[in-house]
């Protein structure tokens, strides 16, 4: 592609990025493009956000987003003001969003319910970028189909299977996989099982793309003929207290090599980090030459330069 100038980029649609499939299909192969043309020059894009200041509020821990977007915006000549904690506990969060955004121009938030970053949307003249809720990582998910393009060339037909649970980080990669053409095959235990709204959703993008899209409780029948197969964690956060009976249910649903060789012999391995090591997965895999989770970390930064650079 043709070196985009910051004044050419495509703007969204979508006044905010509260789940994935805010952002169109077009928009997201455009997104794509534009994540590697800002990876390739960095430095085009250091004025990009000249002038504009974004607030990132974050009621989780967070290593990855937090910091590709605190340094997102800096390498695009932007500002940050951030603030951690629960967002809505001192006063609504309709008056949050009233606040912030006659100060900053963009919002960023990481809450547990996805309510939240829909009414900070909703209050907001600003837009709203869901940086995780406890239903879908559509940051997250952008690295990783990202990171599958730079590894496959054309996803169209390739296989990814998730084993673990189905969780936000599941529901994103399923509808942003389905839509892009990318066979999905979701492996959860019994009590697990993703969103039959959110499986609805990714079941019609499937149709139109000509995705299979695949859901069992069997991880091998899932991962067999796969090339990605990504994995998360067992307890997400605010699951703690759930830890113990989670790894029992979990425990068939270990990625290791005895699973991973199951896959296709090239199979790459996927996981959005932070890992438990011997839970989830096994150092085997995770430190293995076919592993990829530092890739999607640093994809992470490009993604969500692309995604500032058409939002704003
Ligand atoms: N993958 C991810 O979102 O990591 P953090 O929780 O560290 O932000
Ligand atoms: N499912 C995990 C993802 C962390 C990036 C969680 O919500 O804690």
């Amino acid at each position: 592609m043709n070196a985009l100038s910051p004044d050419q980029i495509l703007r969204l649609a979508a006044p905010d990025v509260t789940c994935d499939l805010d952002l169109l299909d077009d928009e997201l192969l455009k997104l794509l493009d534009v994540a590697a043309e800002v990876k390739r020059s960095p430095k085009r894009y250091a004025q990009a956000l000249s002038g504009r200041s974004i607030a990132l509020l974050f009621e989780k821990p967070s290593l990855r987003t937090k910091m590709t977007f605190e340094l997102a915006i800096k390498q695009l000549g932007g500002n940050s003001v951030a603030a951690d904690g629960p967002i809505g506990a001192r006063e609504p969060l309709r008056d949050v969003a009233r606040n912030l955004d006659r100060w900053v121009n963009a919002i960023v938030a990481r809450v547990f319910l996805q309510s939240t970053v829909e009414e900070l949307a909703r209050w907001s003249n600003a837009p709203v970028i869901n940086a995780l809720s406890d239903l879908y990582h559509p940051c997250q998910a952008l690295a990783d189909i990202f990171t599958l393009t730079e590894v496959f060339g054309n996803v169209r037909g390739r296989k990814v299977a998730f084993v673990g649970d189905g969780n936000n980080v599941a529901h994103s990669l399923m509808l942003t996989c389905t839509r892009m053409g990318v066979n999905f095959a979701l492996a959860t235990p019994q009590g697990y099982a993703a969103s039959p709204a959110i499986l609805a959703r990714a079941q019609s993008a499937a149709l139109v793309t000509g995705a299979r899209l695949e859901v069992t409780d069997d991880p091998v029948a899932a991962v067999a003929n796969a090339d990605a197969v990504y994995t998360d964690v067992w307890a997400s956060m605010g699951q703690e207290t759930e830890a113990e009976a989670r790894r029992a249910a979990f425990a068939p649903y270990q990625v290791n090599e005895a699973l991973f060789a199951k896959a296709r012999p090239d199979a790459i391995f996927f996981h959005c980090l932070p890992a438990k090591r011997s839970q989830e997965v096994t150092d085997a895999v995770i430190e293995s030459p076919r592993s990829r989770v530092f890739d999607q970390a640093e994809n992470r930064l490009h993604t969500q330069k692309a995604l500032l650079l058409m939002l704003l």
